[in-house]
């Protein structure tokens, strides 16, 4: 889970009568009480194993085939993905009442429970975490194994860094079979740039042996063209990831449309709004499905700066508190990348180098 995420909101605020619904007839009452379990919730969680995150959505009790349909027409698949909606964003995507709302959060967060955790199973739930390796075993060393899945990180850097080159990697990494050492898993790519490249990925399936039309066809490319079109591949992607099975997702570049479309300081403020209206998604999208999400992120030169770093991710502390592991990338001789740690809740600022080949991501060693 992000450090930085926001807190659930109480159920005790969702559950709170408003005075139109105090005046509603007793069955609609009667329909509450069902749904919301009489005895108290404890307050430390149930073990994983009943974990019921996972469970579809029209399993919600109480629920009615028309109203589970919109919500699963609208990305809302899981007891997750309800318990973590706030009842504004059920009404928008899916065209339900707002006291519908408020009693299908409620009842998914009963059911699925939002309480405390004992530290001891949070360790359990990070230990069962799966890491995409990079390519580079210097470089998941200094990930400490890899990008995480349930997380958001952050890949900046100036151009030709290797930023999209990484994407292409980690796509393979993800896709490839797991006796050859990848998850087997499916890919969305959010390309924002025009710069995904299926040869490149044909390139370093070789590297690996792996069968080219596999990985290809279980990495799915959405091209944004505008910031608009990039948030709706997100909120549309639920049902993808549930059917392939995906376990990465890709926003190569994060901010490029942002950045273009929001010129001038005066449009900086609702800029960073959407921004972050945008990342709170892709959070959310992460933990609630359990994949990784990477997001490239382009930098900003600020040569007033008197001491200190002078080039620094776009998107400001907006960006910066969203992200659970920032990775910042600079260049060094010929291939050669330099990768820095800039924030991680378990890694600490250190730096390694890697190159980038045909073959795609490798240590130094390995690349000729
Ligand atoms: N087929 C290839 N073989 C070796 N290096 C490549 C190949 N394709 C791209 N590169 C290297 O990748 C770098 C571009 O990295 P990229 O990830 O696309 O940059 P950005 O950080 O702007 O996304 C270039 O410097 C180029 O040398
Ligand atoms: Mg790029």
């Amino acid at each position: 889970m992000s450090k930085k995420a926001d807190p659930p909101k109480s159920t005790k605020q969702a559950t709170s009568k408003t005075p139109d619904e105090k005046k509603k007839p007793k069955e609609a009452e009667d329909w509450i009480a069902e749904i919301i379990p009489k005895k108290k919730k404890p307050s430390v969680q149930k073990p994983s194993d009943d974990d019921l995150s996972d469970v579809a959505v029209n399993k919600i009790p109480g629920i009615g085939p028309a109203v589970s349909e919109k919500l699963m027409s609208a990305g809302y698949l899981t007891l997750a993905a309800v318990a973590h909606a706030s009842p504004y964003e059920l009404v928008e995507h899916c065209e339900i009442g707002e006291q519908t709302a408020k009693r299908l959060i409620t009842a998914a967060r009963s059911q699925i429970g939002v309480g405390f955790k004992s530290a001891k199973s949070l360790l359990e739930s990070r230990q069962k975490l799966q890491m995409i390796p990079t390519g580079s075993k210097a470089l998941d060393t200094l990930l400490k194994g890899g990008i995480e899945t349930s997380s958001l990180t952050e890949i900046s850097g100036e151009f030709r860094t290797g930023k999209t080159q990484i994407c292409f990697q980690l796509c393979v990494m993800t896709a490839m079979e797991k006796k050859n050492g990848g998850l087997e898993s499916g890919v969305i790519f959010i390309d924002t740039e025009g710069t995904f490249r299926p040869e490149r990925i044909v390139q370093i399936c070789s590297r690996f042996g792996a069968d080219p039309d596999d990985i290809l066809s279980r990495i799915h490319v959405g091209r944004a063209y505008n910031s608009d079109h990039q948030m709706v591949l997100v909120l549309e992607s639920p049902i993808l990831i549930k059917e392939k099975n995906v376990k990465l997702m890709i926003i190569d570049s994060l901010t490029s449309h942002f950045r273009a479309e929001f010129t001038g300081r005066g449009a900086l403020l609702e800029r960073q709004q959407k921004l972050n209206k945008y990342l709170h998604q892709l959070l959310r999208l992460g933990e609630v499905y359990d994949i990784a999400t990477v997001a490239t992120n382009q930098v900003l030169s600020k040569p007033d700066v008197l001491y200190g770093e002078t080039i620094f991710p776009i998107g400001g502390n907006i960006v910066a508190h969203s992200c659970t592991t920032r990775i910042f990338l600079r260049k060094g001789k010929g291939d050669k990348r330099i990768a820095r740690v800039i924030d991680s809740p378990h890694i600490p600022e250190i730096e390694t180098i890697f190159s980038i080949t045909e073959e795609g991501i490798v240590d130094i060693e390995d690349s000729s």
